[in-house]
């Protein structure tokens, strides 16, 4: 039993949710709207159909009450709050005050970090699959992906190719990598052993590595999250690291991100872009939101979180290999996204991804075209819904798609 509602089906229209209101609505990311008859599930933006922990809005509910609002700065709360949900969760020792720094969203952060490392033209290291969000913050802002393309190993495991890694940075003169852990869209969370084989590829090739870590506490199963920064002091101090409740606890309409950067080379250099922008302050609701997420019950609400989104992947990969013949997806160990490779099934059955998309979302089934994440034909599905829903939608793509 929850002591949190992880199964109430929440009406989220006109309540500011592009999960719901944006489909059919922005092209060339939302699914298409569905046919009369079918309501739509949405399985597509990175955020959820759950109620976040109450103690966020009796923080923000608590602080509006008082009537002023002008410039602030944030409290020595704020920042305990972090230290202290770093130490619980990640394990993290001697982080303090000075290292952690407000961001306007984790991409905003990494494009500050990349502007302080490299120039326009430059090459920049991703892993491919890739997060949408990279492919238009890196490439909107001048610089060139290069990608270095996870493989799946005989289990089916998605892994770094560490000589691939190494080959392109040296072959692009690359300075700087964007590392996500856990990874979007694949679900890794990767083991100590690969975040130290891929640190130090960067340290013998003297890249500075941002490391985009907003998925670090919704981790799966036994899985453990690896702070990039914890491998080895060299990688605390080549690392800017990137965190936000916003993915945790749904709060992404507040916006509300944070570095963590220990070395004061690096974090003066970002320091030194973000600043000048002018526009990289927080919002005091936003601040107030964190301190509520980051209380004991915000602990418990994610550790509860995580136990349900397990089930739901559960759920959804056995039946997707037990029903879907020719579909291949890995199970995710982190993250809330299923990333399902069509390849085979649109070869067997003559039908292109854009009318398979189309099957589903005709039906209400809102997920992501896959080739917006850099694969050729595949499909990202959310499963941060109630499972009563994630089921309906395995029913519907079981009657009406494959
Ligand atoms: C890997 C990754 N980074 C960053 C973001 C967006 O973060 P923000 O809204 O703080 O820019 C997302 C959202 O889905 C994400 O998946």
């Amino acid at each position: 039993m929850s002591t949190y509602d992880f199964t109430s089906i929440i009406d989220r229209h006109g309540k500011d949710a592009i999960a719901v209101d944006g489909v059919g609505r922005v092209p060339g990311m939302a699914p298409a709207a569905p046919k009369p008859g079918f309501d739509v599930i949405p399985m597509w933006v990175a955020d959820m159909n759950f109620p976040t922990v109450p103690t966020i809005q009796e923080e923000i509910i608590r602080r509006a009450q008082h009537p002023m609002f002008g410039y602030f700065q944030p409290t020595d709360e704020y920042f305990n709050a972090i230290i202290d949900w770093q130490r619980t969760r990640n394990g993290v020792t001697g982080l303090a005050a000075e290292h952690i720094g407000y961001e306007n969203g984790v991409l905003g952060g990494v494009v500050s970090a990349l502007k302080a490392f490299a120039t326009p033209g430059d090459a920049v290291l991703l892993h491919s699959p890739t997060y949408i969000g990279f492919t238009h913050s890196i490439g909107d802002n001048g610089y060139r992906i290069v990608h270095s393309p996870l493989v799946r190993d005989a289990d089916g495991v998605w892994r770094m190719d560490f000589d691939d890694m190494d080959r392109k940075i040296k072959e692009n003169n690359i300075h700087v990598a964007v590392f996500c852990s856990p990874h979007n869209p694949c679900g890794r969370v990767w083991e100590r052993w690969e975040i130290e084989r891929a640190m130090e590829v960067y340290r013998a090739n003297d890249c500075v590595v941002i490391s985009d870590e907003i998925w670090s506490d919704i981790i799966l199963g036994g899985h453990k999250h690896i702070p990039t920064q914890s491998v080895s002091d060299d990688a605390r101090n080549r690392t800017i690291a990137f965190y936000a409740p916003s993915k945790t606890f749904n709060l992404a309409g507040l916006v509300g991100s944070y570095h963590i950067i220990y070395s004061e080379y690096l974090r003066d250099r970002v320091l030194a872009v973000s600043g000048k922008t002018h526009y990289n302050a927080m919002n005091v609701l936003s601040m107030h939101a964190l301190i509520g997420a980051y209380r004991p019950e915000g602990h418990v609400w994610v550790d509860e979180l995580r136990a349900v989104l397990t089930e739901n992947v559960e759920y959804a990969v056995d039946y997707i290999r037990s029903h879907f013949e020719g579909i291949r997806v890995a199970k995710p160990e982190g993250t809330y996204m299923l990333f399902l490779d069509c390849t085979d099934w649109c070869a067997a059955h003559g039908v292109t991804l854009e009318e398979l998309e189309k099957r589903g979302s005709d039906v209400g089934v809102a997920w992501q075209d896959g080739r917006q994440f850099q694969h050729p034909c595949a499909i990202r599905m959310n499963l941060a819904l109630p499972k009563s829903r994630v089921e309906e939608a395995m029913h519907r793509l079981s009657e009406y798609v494959f």
